[in-house]
């Protein structure tokens, strides 16, 4: 008997993005002609267990969304309910609105940016597998390899951290649906730049898996050209 398809994916794309500096939404630029966004969702829908897609974009862009799902879903062969959903100023308010769209059915949520198409399937299925053996929440992490230091206003350094307990954070971060809801539902939500910050917030265990370098995050135009080299390769 396979598992069911209990896994919600929400996917954050209602960023401007800035740093990126092009004309258009980052999720919505392309890379071969296929967008940030339907690249990511053709990710999500390799994963047997994902049994519900939700998508947060720009006001503007609900109807060209709808294009860039349907095109992931028939180049997968493969069709799942989804919604779409207006995003909001910040992430946190574009995650907090996709949850209106959860269905008593997704008994886990992963929330995954349309930032990082090449997400690999392994890495689903990591963090599937630690919500499935209980975990509440779960996050990919990677080794950091440059030294980190922190600064002060006029960028003198203060002191050099411990690489050894350092960990670059990536999504897709799992999450037991109800313990989602619940840190999304705080009167004084805090924007944080990932969701298990909320739960370190509201005291909740964060447990990590493996994440992948491949896995990096769209943000700068250097990453985009990194980004059309990385799906050329070979
Ligand atoms: N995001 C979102 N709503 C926002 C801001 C960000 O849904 N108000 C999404 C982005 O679309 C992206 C992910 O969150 O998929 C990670 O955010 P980031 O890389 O910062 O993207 P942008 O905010 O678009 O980029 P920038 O900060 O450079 O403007
Ligand atoms: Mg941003």
């Amino acid at each position: 008997v396979s598992a069911p398809a209990n896994v919600c994916v929400v996917i954050p794309a209602a960023g401007l993005g800035e740093r990126l500096g092009l004309d258009q939404p980052k999720a919505f630029v392309a890379i071969n002609n296929w967008s940030l966004l339907s690249l990511t969702i053709r990710r999500v829908l390799d994963i047997a267990r994902v049994g519900h897609l939700i998508v947060a974009v720009p006001a503007d862009f609900k109807t060209e969304a709808l294009e860039h799902i349907d095109r992931a879903m028939r180049d997968a062969n493969k069709k799942i309910p989804f919604d779409v959903v207006v995003g909001g100023e910040t992430r946190t308010q574009s995650v907090k609105n996709s949850l209106l769209a959860l269905d008593q059915l997704d008994s886990f949520v992963l929330v995954h940016d349309a930032a990082r198409p090449f997400v690999p399937q392994s890495v689903f299925e990591s963090v599937i597998g630690k919500l499935d053996n209980g975990a509440k929440v779960v996050i990919p992490v990677i080794p950091v390899s440059d030294t980190i230091k922190t600064v002060n206003e006029k960028s003198e350094v203060i002191n050099t951290l411990d690489r050894t307990q350092l960990r670059a954070v990536q999504t897709p971060q799992g999450f037991a649906r109800e313990v989602l809801s619940e840190i999304y539902a705080t009167t004084d939500l805090k924007p944080t730049t990932d969701d298990a910050g909320l739960a370190e917030i509201a005291g909740i265990n964060v447990s990590t898996v493996a994440g992948s370098v491949e896995s990096f995050k769209v943000t700068t135009p250097f990453d985009l050209e990194m980004a059309t080299n990385f799906m050329n390769r070979k």
